[in-house]
């Protein structure tokens, strides 16, 4: 796992892979269950058309976007029974087989991307990635998909108690559910490709997610009030099934994880743009109500909800919060 830039593969590939079989060609099936359009599949498009490029065809990454093949809560299973190779989920999911995970859940943890990429290559983030090595996950590198925005349909919200009482859709953590609950509010478990139905039948109020996520699914014409809280981080592993993986020879092994990282590099890069180009949409929309928090509201609400805190610190450890960016010095 390396952020390094990848040199770019010469490929010592023999040409006209294409005319290969699928048993004949090495097959990742990637699943993933967002948008085409969005950082993580125009991510997974380019690493498959570079891979394909490099190996002369003889490496075929296929990508399945939209929970076309795998929805959440299959996805994982999935990889580890070895029905697809690839997939690239939110760590919040994750934390099924490594709940200590839920730290990056933690709101108002991190400022910025790049104190969650120190974190998770610090040594108490390898000693979690290892947990996953364990589970049969290699991981592979860290995408990124910016802060969580919070939506609902009933009032804007600036300060925590305008919450109250509401119902909001979350991914499966226990964190983000106590961060609702500490907020007096209801949090539901749900698929993402299940949040468009629930909130235009008004089963739930609101949902908290990147803004990519929110304008792809046009999230946003159904919801009145956006509050731009930044308030959690989300990114996702990729990971790769680590028998699949220890059975590919050494050069395809090679140039994946090059690739990647040359990918992961631009991805970045990518998400920071499309989530700016996606406020500036949501401001110009007139669709929806937009509210802003400023420093000293953020730091409210981080006080507020400190009870998440020591929640976590308690059931999982205090070690992965004191080396939080926010209390390591
Ligand atoms: C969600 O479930 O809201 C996100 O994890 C979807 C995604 O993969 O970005």
């Amino acid at each position: 796992l390396t952020l390094m830039l990848g040199a770019c593969h010469s490929g010592h590939y023999p040409q006209d892979h294409e005319q290969l079989s699928e048993d004949e060609r090495i097959v990742i099936r990637f699943s993933h269950v967002v948008g085409e359009e969005t950082p993580k599949g125009l991510a997974a498009r380019r690493f498959a058309e570079l891979v394909k490029q490099r190996t002369s065809g003889y490496v075929e990454v296929q990508v399945f976007s939209n929970s076309y093949l795998y929805k959440d809560g299959e996805e994982i299973d999935a990889l580890l029974q070895g029905d697809v190779q690839m997939i690239a989920p939110a760590i919040s999911k994750l934390s099924e087989l490594v709940p200590e995970w839920q730290v990056i859940d933690l709101p108002f943890a991190f400022n910025e991307t790049e104190e969650v990429l120190d974190y998770v290559f610090s040594p108490v983030g390898q000693e979690l990635l290892a947990r996953l090595e364990k589970k049969g996950i290699k991981t592979l590198d860290v995408w990124d998909n910016g802060f969580k925005q919070l939506t609902n349909s009933q009032r804007p919200i600036q300060k925590p108690e305008d919450a109250a009482g509401l119902r909001f859709r979350i991914m499966p953590s226990e964190v983000l559910d106590r961060q609702f609950r500490q907020l007096g509010a209801q949090a539901e478990v749900y698929a993402f490709n299940e949040v468009f139905q629930l909130l235009e039948h008004e089963q739930i109020d609101g949902q908290e997610n990147t803004l990519s996520n929110i304008v792809s699914r046009n999230l946003h014409y159904l919801q009145n009030y956006i509050t731009i809280s930044n308030h959690g981080y989300l990114g996702y592993f990729v990971i790769i099934n680590q028998e699949f993986w220890d059975g590919l020879p050494e050069e395809v092994q090679e140039v994946i994880q090059t690739t990647m990282d040359e990918v992961t590099e631009w991805q970045l890069q990518l998400a920071q743009e499309l989530n700016a180009q996606h406020l500036e949409e949501i401001e110009a929309c007139q669709c929806i109500h937009v509210t802003y928090l400023d420093e000293e509201e953020r730091e409210q609400w981080f006080q507020r909800l400190q009870p998440v805190y020591q929640f976590y610190a308690e059931k999982y450890g205090h070690q992965y919060v004191d080396s939080l960016p926010r209390f390591k010095d």
